[in-house]
């Protein structure tokens, strides 16, 4: 099967030497492409920056904005037999990125604000993928409600929900809990390593019913 995952936060300039972030190793997703290439299926991995190495065998497209990946997505999908998007995409960038670094003059600075485009959101509707479709969700309460919601609402097959108010799990930590929320049934990932719980998930990817 071909997969295509996205990966690790983007990076919203706001002029030539900072950004708008989002906290995120981009682990998850690295650890769900080496899973899914160790069982053999073709992967290519779109991230923004971080410090990992991509693994062997992985196809690799670096990105840095939520536009760029949002176009790489899009660009890629030919072919794509499940898209899994794990990237912590900013939600919001700088209407516009000043062209020299901004002098700090005033006590106070107001950024305006517009939102990205939804990568995740757009599969469907936007791009007509017609392959099988997986989201993350990080939420810090009634994580079964709002993902299914989530499910339904972007049209996926499965959404990998975790409980980010939960201390040493999620983002930026080595070890995740996750639960799979299926669109009639939810099935609990107990606390492991990264790389466990990515073997598990793309198990359950690749039976994912049509
Ligand atoms: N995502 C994306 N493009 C964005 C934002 C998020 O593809 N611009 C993807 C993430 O990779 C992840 C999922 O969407 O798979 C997270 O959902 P998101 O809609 O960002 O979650 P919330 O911020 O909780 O959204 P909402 O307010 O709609 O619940």
């Amino acid at each position: 099967m071909k997969f295509l995952i996205t990966a690790g936060p983007t990076r919203e300039p706001i002029d030539p030497v900072r950004y708008l972030t989002n906290r995120s190793s981009g682990r998850m997703g690295y650890a769900l492409a080496g899973a899914a290439r160790h069982d053999g299926h073709e992967v290519l991995l779109i991230s923004g920056p971080t410090t990992l190495d991509v693994p062997p065998g992985v196809d690799f497209i670096p990105v840095e904005t939520a536009q760029q990946m949002y176009e790489a997505v899009r660009d890629m999908l030919r072919g794509v037999d499940v898209a899994i998007l794990c990237a912590a995409v900013a939600d919001y960038r700088p209407v516009s990125c000043a062209d020299q670094k901004i002098k700090k003059n005033a006590d106070t600075l107001v950024l305006e604000l517009e939102r990205t485009p939804d990568i995740l959101g757009s599969m469907r509707s936007e791009f007509g993928f017609t392959g099988k479709l997986i989201g993350f969700a990080a939420e810090t309460q009634n994580i079964i409600e709002y993902g299914r919601d989530k499910l339904q609402r972007k049209q996926c097959d499965m959404i990998v929900a975790n409980d980010v108010s939960q201390p040493g799990i999620g983002f930026d930590s080595r070890e995740n809990a996750v639960v799979l929320i299926y669109p009639d049934h939810e099935e609990y990932l107990e606390r492991d390593t990264k790389e466990h719980i990515a073997m598990q998930i793309i198990e359950h990817a690749t039976i994912l019913p049509s």
